[in-house]
């Protein structure tokens, strides 16, 4: 596996792929890798040639500045793993690599779909994500771009980004991947003590309890059920616990099968702050 830490090397690099016709597979990430992260990766080794893999902490999408200070950092595993998973390129670049004239955002026009949800909670967060994708796609020029269900509305930002500014990539989502106890893997669950980790089990568990029930019971029954469980737990904090459409993230009141729909909910654990989602039908 190549490393660059410099988009100029990087890009002549990619123009030597392109020189020979190779499919390019993107997968951008903030390091710590896991299983969910891999997935992706391996998910590109089949459809693309190339497989890229960018890590960078990116400091315009933190709204809460002690969250970027304690966001884990594990290069050397890191570059192991991903060596593993074969790989062909990791990008590591510093901050001014990818932010030359200092750190900057706009604000995107997300209207409704960044209103909702993380929109709703984390103020800004959509637009630092934006400004980094696009930044990371405009140097990596990628034909895939490979994203996780578990940031499922990450997912929907990334692709009307796609669509608003006609960037020729395709975006591709990857399942949630999960421990044995059905807990979504994320970076974050290493910061959670073993009493905590206990309790970030039980946001999975209420969610798999309305996909298993949805067929019989209203939405506003299994939520008050699912949610008085959640609550009597102290360590647990819950932001949301919305049905919405799937498509556009709007809140939905009941199960319909017209539109297809999610459950989607974020909870602070004591300081970590963790996010799901089922998608029903
Ligand atoms: P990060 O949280 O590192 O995640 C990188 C990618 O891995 C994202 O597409 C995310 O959805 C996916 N992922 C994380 N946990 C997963 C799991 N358990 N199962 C499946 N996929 C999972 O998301 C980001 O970084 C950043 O916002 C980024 C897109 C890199 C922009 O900075």
């Amino acid at each position: 596996m190549k490393i660059f830490q410099q988009k100029e090397n990087l890009i002549a690099e990619i123009e030597l792929f392109r020189g020979q016709a190779k499919t390019i597979g993107f997968v951008p990430t903030m390091g710590s890798l896991h299983k969910g992260h891999l997935s992706l990766i391996k998910l590109a080794g089949k459809e693309c040639d190339i497989v890229i893999c960018s890590i960078f902490i990116n400091p315009t999408q933190f709204n809460d500045p002690k969250d970027y200070k304690l966001y884990p950092k594990h290069e050397e595993s890191d570059t192991k793993m991903l060596i593993d998973a074969n790989c062909d390129v990791l990008y590591l670049p510093k901050v001014d690599d990818i932010y030359p004239n200092g750190v900057e955002k706009l604000v995107y026009p997300l209207n409704q779909l960044g209103a909702v949800l993380e929109g709703k909670y984390r103020p800004g967060h959509f637009d630092g994500v934006i400004e980094v994708v696009k930044r990371l796609f405009d140097i990596v020029n990628a034909d895939r771009a490979y994203f996780g269900m578990k940031d499922f509305q990450q997912l929907a930002v990334i692709r009307w980004i796609t669509e608003h500014f006609k960037l020729p990539v395709k975006i591709i989502g990857g399942p949630i991947i999960r421990n044995n106890n059905g807990l979504a893997l994320s970076s974050r669950n290493e910061r959670l003590s073993d009493s905590q980790f206990k309790s970030a089990l039980k946001l999975s568990k209420s969610l798999f309890y309305i996909r298993d029930n949805f067929r019989n019971s209203s939405f506003q029954t299994l939520y008050t059920t699912a949610l008085s469980e959640l609550e009597k737990d102290s360590n647990i904090n819950i932001e949301y616990f919305e049905l919405a459409n799937a498509h556009t993230l709007q809140p939905v009141s009941n199960f319909d099968e017209a539109q297809s729909v999610g459950v989607f909910l974020a909870a602070k654990i004591g300081e970590v702050r963790l996010i799901d989602n089922i998608i029903l039908f």
